[in-house]
């Protein structure tokens, strides 16, 4: 936060606190905050040391160490400045267990000459850590971003000595600082040599630029959008810098995506962005001289009320109930009804322009991780059967360590709910790199998934909270049904059953809204499972993808040991592990599809898993548990049934809720489940 009006200190640590409270959802283990001195006047400002208080655990751990270390030194809270510049973090960790003094700001040494946030790795810092030791620098935590503030001040005492640090301008000791650095970052510095200024500067990880505007109404949409920015005349502005939206929103709604290789430079309540060329300042000697740029301001698409629980307890139990309404948002106009001779079909702006080449592509590949490659495992089937392309699936990392082949003439269509994750962004350089077609399906507008495609579906479900991916998986799963209804929509043989497919989208919130009434009964069922040691989740066909993410659910946040079984396999190994102490969850909806017919393979399932004593809870179409498991004595869930290509939609539900209610019953933190963050920025 940059501030140039006079206010009191204390807002400003509480705008920075509420930020760290605004980002607690996405993961973290430690917290750190720095500041300016204000013990004394503006005038001696520039000789004092900026205040850093780092913290392990919770922000709150944070605030309370920092209100009472600033009750121990009498530091006056309410002192005034004219411009004010501070920074905080939150951290997951990487290099160096959780602890104070592996948390964010880092600092060049005594004195805080120089301060970083950090999100990403430098994967160069064994190399600059070495010689930085060489050069006389001690180095107190465990992490790769100490190198950063230390590199920093090496290259400011060496500017001083040969040119008087009063002319170099704080972007240029940056600047040089990010020649040497290898890896991924979003970086903000702070520094006592220049107070009042802050810098910010990223490589490969997510960075934001907020601007509000003090004197007129920021919130205004029809004015804001699309400024020139940086005006000339900047005055009475607050700047925030963050790596996630949701820290900024409640601000302003004016913002900027800041790019690779942007050096952004708040002094004294003015911007200025200059632009590094990364490749080149590396193999160039001394300092480079980058060029200024202008960049147009964007309007966020996201209210604040998104992002609070509202009358819920847990932001995972709110996103589970609001499904039948981020469902209908993900569809909003993109559905059209037909009528006389026209027929029913999907409109998907942002790939009009390529459907004609996916069409033609020799294969296409998704590509994600964790509930995002659940999501298009559930789609997969039908993107095969509509498109008539073979339709392969990978694991982003997995992709990037086998180098798979990608070639020219294949659509790689990239899911993530964040556009963040940095497997996932890799293996979309990789493919770009190989020429492919590349499909975007996020959940972020802005995001680096969605800016770096060539096309792409937003999944609009809204802002998701909760680590545990809820509402944006059946969002991404009706993306990729409209992806392949879009794709097929030229295939006159199959018009029927696109037909069908689009009246039972239409139909699908009301069929969600029903199987949400099974929570009491989920929550009844987590009582019976609270003490499990583990659950096996047994599906097939279009509900292999909720038998491995309703399994990733309870293993994400109940903390039990869960899988997710791919009910053909059971012969071949899963069977050894079934007795009267295993409970097994098995998804046997009655999903005859026109050309499957699974209903019956998963019946005898059952009386397998029954005859070896296995704790049977059978999930079923609703009127069927007589048929699913005749003579079988057994819990069973029953769903509303719906087209077999959307079922998936709703059979999840009940194990988001099951999952949910466990992780409750057990005293555990749902929203935030112990070593996960949601979006998941260093490889
Ligand atoms: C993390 C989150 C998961 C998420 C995965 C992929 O592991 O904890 O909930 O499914 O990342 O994230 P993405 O944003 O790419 O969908």
């Amino acid at each position: 936060l940059n501030y140039n009006v006079n206010k009191e200190r204390r807002y400003i640590i509480e705008v920075l606190f509420n930020g760290l409270r605004r980002l607690e959802y996405r993961g973290y283990d430690s917290a750190g905050i720095s500041i300016d001195d204000s013990s004394s006047s503006q005038q001696d400002h520039i000789n004092l040391s900026p205040l850093v208080f780092r913290q392990e655990g919770n922000i709150d751990s944070l605030v309370k160490s920092v209100y009472e270390e600033v009750a121990e030194t009498e530091l006056n809270l309410e002192a005034s400045f004219v411009v004010h510049a501070g920074i905080a973090h939150t951290r997951w960790a990487t290099h160096g267990e959780p602890s104070p003094r592996n948390s964010h700001p880092q600092s060049s040494g005594v004195d805080n000459e120089f301060l970083v946030v950090h999100n990403g790795v430098v994967t160069n810092f064994e190399v600059l850590k070495e010689t930085l030791v060489r050069h006389g620098f001690t180095f107190e935590s465990e992490t790769d971003t100490e190198v950063i503030p230390k590199l920093a001040k090496y290259v400011f005492d060496k500017t001083k000595e040969g040119e008087g640090y009063q002319d170099v301008p704080f972007s240029q000791i940056v600047i040089e600082v990010m020649r040497h650095l290898e890896g991924a970052y979003a970086l903000v510095f702070k520094s006592r040599h220049y107070p009042n200024e802050l810098i910010a500067c990223k490589r490969g990880s997510p960075l934001l630029l907020g601007v509000k505007d003090l004197t007129t109404n920021v919130n205004n949409k029809a004015s804001s959008h699309n400024t020139e920015f940086p005006t000339k005349n900047i005055q009475s502005k607050e700047f925030f810098f963050s790596s996630d939206a949701h820290a900024i929103v409640e601000h302003t709604k004016k913002y900027l995506v800041i790019e690779d290789g942007e050096v952004v430079h708040l002094k004294e309540g003015a911007v200025s962005i200059l632009k590094f060329d990364y490749d080149k300042a590396k193999n160039n000697v001394g300092l480079t001289r980058p060029a200024s740029v202008q960049r147009a301001l964007s309007v966020l698409e996201m209210e604040v009320e998104q992002i609070n629980k509202g009358s819920y307890e847990h932001y995972m139990q709110k996103e589970i109930h609001e499904q039948p309404e981020s469902l209908r948002t993900t569809m909003r106009g993109r559905l059209i009804r037909g009528g006389f001779c026209k027929a029913k079909s999907v409109l998907l702006g942002g790939l009009k322009d390529h459907l004609k080449t996916i069409r033609r592509s020799r294969r296409i590949v998704c590509i994600g991780c964790g509930t995002s490659y659940n999501a298009a495992l559930a789609a997969r089937p039908l993107l095969e059967e509509l498109s008539g392309i073979p339709v392969t699936l990978e694991i982003a990392s997995d992709l990037l360590d086998r180098q798979g082949p990608i070639y020219r003439e294949d659509t790689a269509v990239f899911v993530s709910q964040s556009g963040e994750t940095a497997d996932t962004l890799h293996a979309l350089q990789y493919a770009l790199d190989n020429g492919a077609l590349c499909v975007g399906i996020t959940n972020t507008v802005g995001s680096a998934i969605a800016r770096n495609t060539h096309c792409g579906i937003h999944i609009n479900a809204g802002c998701e909270i909760g680590v545990a991916s809820t509402k944006a998986y059946t969002s991404q799963i009706v993306v990729m049904a409209m992806l392949a209804l879009a794709v097929g929509d030229d295939t006159i043989s199959s018009q029927l059953r696109r037909e069908a497919i689009i009246d039972g989208l239409f139909d699908l919130p009301n069929k969600v809204k029903e199987v949400l009434k099974l929570d009491q009964e989920m929550k009844d069922l987590a009582e019976q499972l609270m003490a499990e040691q583990s659950l096996l989740v047994f599906g097939r066909g279009y509900n292999f993808a909720t038998a491995l993410e309703g399994a990733l659910k309870v293993k994400e946040v109940a903390l039990t040991h869960s899988e997710g079984i791919l009910a053909g396999e059971m012969k071949h190994g899963p069977l050894a592990l079934v007795d009267e102490n295993l409970s097994i969850f098995v998804i046997a909806t009655h999903d005859a599809c026109f050309r499957l017919v699974l209903f019956s393979k998963q019946q005898s399932v059952i009386q397998q898993l029954h005859a070896r004593k296995g704790r049977l809870i059978v999930m079923c179409s609703k009127g069927e548990s007589s048929l699913v498991c005749p003579g079988v004595s057994v819990r069973v869930i029953e769903v509303p049934q719906v087209e077999d290509c959307l079922q998936p939609v709703i059979n999840i539900i009940p194990l988001q809720l099951l999952a949910y209610h466990l992780t409750v019953l057990r005293g555990l933190n749902v929203d935030q489940p112990r070593n996960l963050a949601k979006s998941v920025t260093t490889q």
